[in-house]
């Protein structure tokens, strides 16, 4: 929430909808009464800029690994997070990450599925025990994927470039930039990305609701600018559109 405005509120709660249909939930809250649940979550905790967290978990109806008997129960929490990274204006730095996104026939790797954080926050815990502020994630194949829990766009040759969104989580925030690039001339592409590739790169940025888009510094060894003229913009497109 931005300015007293949730940004994307109903795609938001349109995904939590649908993440639950994939992992076999029977939920049939409309999606406008949770876009109205999270108002007023917000409203009655007097928050005018917050993080949103809704939620959809199995209760304590039932045990056993037939989930379908433990029943989909939802919450919304609320509350002012401040930054997601300590200091995101000096960039973040990457390390290659320990653990790799499974192929997507293993996984339902398009629902923003609790159960899948449990890679994501190993990630994140080898990072920082390792002085990084976050992890660069490979997929199975070796091909860029993303961070432990933000999308990634490099700039190549004037061409800003995002990996293919086929094993890893198609954020929000993702398909904003990459409309706000289409919207504004800047030259946008999802392809297929490898490690080599970021190499090129002369700039870097995750993009996540958390994560708003923050600029890189460095991966591994290999510096990057964190000022860059594509970054910038992105990010005040990026705030022009949630307080609009
Ligand atoms: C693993 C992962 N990838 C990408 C994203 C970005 O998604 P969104 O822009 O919808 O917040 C998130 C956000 O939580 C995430 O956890």
């Amino acid at each position: 929430m931005y300015g007293g405005k949730i940004f994307k509120n109903a795609e938001h709660m349109q995904r939590l909808l649908d993440s639950a249909k994939m992992l076999d939930m029977d939920v049939d809250t409309p999606v406008e009464t949770l876009v109205k649940a999270a108002e007023d979550t917000c409203t009655k905790n007097n928050l005018t800029n917050a993080y949103i967290r809704p939620l959809i978990w199995r209760g304590s109806e039932a045990m056993g690994i037939n989930a379908k008997l433990a029943l989909p129960h939802i919450a919304i929490a609320a509350w002012d997070w401040g930054k997601y990274f300590t200091d995101p204006d000096k960039g973040i730095s990457l390390v290659t990450a320990k653990w790799k996104k499974a192929p997507p026939d293993c996984v339902p790797f398009a629902s923003k599925c609790g159960g899948l954080y449990v890679t994501n926050s190993l990630n994140k815990h080898y990072a920082l025990d390792q002085g990084y502020d976050d992890v660069l994630v490979l997929d199975w194949r070796g091909q860029v994927a993303e961070s432990s829990g933000a999308n990634i766009f490099a700039l190549i040759d004037g061409v800003l470039k995002t990996p293919i969104a086929d094993c890893f989580l198609n954020g929000i925030t993702r398909q904003t930039i990459i409309q706000l690039a289409k919207d504004n001339d800047i030259m946008v592409e999802e392809c297929v990305l490898f490690p080599a590739d970021l190499d090129k790169a002369s700039e870097i940025f995750v993009t996540g609701t958390a994560a708003e888009v923050t600029a890189v510094r460095q991966i591994n060894e290999k510096n990057y600018e964190v000022n860059g003229e594509i970054t910038k913009r992105m990010q005040a497109l990026y705030f022009e559109a949630t307080q609009s």
